[in-house]
């Protein structure tokens, strides 16, 4: 099945209703692996789908035109969620040369014996004619791996955005019009969140280089197209890229005697003050994914465990070796917990907290056991401290 999107370009990729891990990503809403098929007097398939899918992708194409006239197959991005049933596709449309930059070509290489390809090596600023269409071609590095580029169409104002601005989001729909906005807005933040976060910086270089280009329609390798809320994700992008913070403290914990959880529910106290949204999560209870998502615009996030064998419990591991990785910045917080004999857990988080690159506003509160009034005290007083903060008293 295809979707003519506007005159001559079609979806002709693969929407993944049932997939709900994406390597640790939760995709409540299941994904899509969009590939767009632009017919002219040569005709451009702009990327793939995932290996399993290649069939259906072929058969959509099939729907559109004889495989033999396909002439080029642009491939913006070498992961497998796009590149995946290149060989198969190549097989497939006997005429087709592959399009990619350098990189891309040496990425591939590494997953698939390109050596009986036809190709056809771009570069930023190189375009190719397909007749009344023109495609363009941006290098965008680590946005979201090294070989990661843009292919622009200036007749239609269209830029092919592989997985930046994207979401895993099904529907039948294509169209950000067509479905809830507040629904692919948010499955957009948690896609950035969760995919594109560590990567901030190139993505403002990246924005940098497409201010001057005129879009209209952005269509990237996953969930729907932008053509009338465009200029909403492109801004809501440039608050994403310095994980521009809200008011918002996040109470993130896990507690083995509920000892922890009355630390974590005292500075929740301490901190909801007027002005402020304040977030209490048991991360036993909550996916990595939400979690991400969460933490990208809080101003600061507070963490605590208990601990366990002289160490952190591991969904706090988990979630901190997570937040680690994806590094957002311009945050605030401190560690707190209780322990028996050993205080290696708090002393763990404050680690991490200190690793992922995030200001800590005070000591560590711990406390033995169960926490004494004192401690409780201490508690409410450094989430009030934490709130004052975050609102510039
Ligand atoms: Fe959707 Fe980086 O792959």
């Amino acid at each position: 099945m295809h979707v003519e999107l506007i005159k001559n370009i079609f979806s002709v990729g693969y929407v993944d209703w049932n997939v709900r891990d994406f390597h640790s990503y939760e995709t409540t809403r299941g994904a899509t692996y969009n590939a767009y098929l632009i017919k002219d007097q040569k005709t451009a398939l702009i990327d793939t789908v995932k290996a399993p899918f290649a069939k259906d992708l072929l058969e959509n194409i099939g729907s559109v035109i004889d495989p033999a006239k396909v002439d080029y197959v642009v491939c913006n991005h070498a992961e497998p969620d796009h590149a995946g049933a290149l060989a198969q596709v190549l097989k497939a449309l006997p005429n087709a040369a592959l399009v990619c930059n350098a990189k891309c070509d040496a990425t591939l290489s590494r997953f698939f014996d390109t050596s009986g390809w036809k190709k056809e090596i771009v570069e930023t600023g190189d375009q190719i004619s397909l007749g009344k269409r023109t495609l363009q071609f941006i290098g965008t590095p680590m946005v979201h791996w090294p070989e990661s580029m843009f292919t622009y169409v200036p007749e239609d104002k269209l830029l092919f955005s592989m997985d930046a601005f994207g979401q895993h989001y099904s529907t039948s729909q294509k169209f950000d019009d067509e479905v809830s906005l507040e629904t692919a807005v948010f499955e957009a933040k948690t896609y950035y969140a969760n995919i594109i976060t560590p990567y901030g910086r190139n993505v403002s270089l990246t924005m940098e280089k497409v201010k001057y280009l005129d879009i209209k329609i952005i269509a990237p390798s996953h969930g729907i197209v932008w053509r009338t809320h465009t200029q909403k994700i492109i801004d809501l992008y440039s608050n994403w890229v310095v994980c521009r913070a809200q008011p918002k403290v996040l109470v993130l914990y896990d507690s083995m005697w509920g000892s922890t959880e009355k630390m974590a529910q005292t500075i929740l106290e301490g901190a909801s003050v007027p002005g402020i949204e304040a977030h209490l999560i048991h991360v036993r209870r909550s996916s990595l994914t939400q979690i991400a998502t969460e933490v990208l615009d809080a101003a600061a996030i507070v963490c605590g465990s208990s601990t366990l064998n002289r160490g952190l419990m591991p969904a706090m591991g988990s979630v901190l070796t997570y937040l680690r990785g994806l590094r957002p910045m311009n945050k605030i917080g401190f560690a707190f917990g209780s322990y028996g004999w050993s205080k290696g857990g708090i002393e763990e988080v404050e680690r991490y907290l200190k690793e992922t690159g995030w200001d800590i506003l005070h000591e560590p509160i711990m406390t033995q056991y169960s926490p004494a009034p004192d401690v409780l005290e201490e508690c409410k007083e450094a989430g009030k401290k934490l709130a004052e903060r975050v609102l510039g008293a």
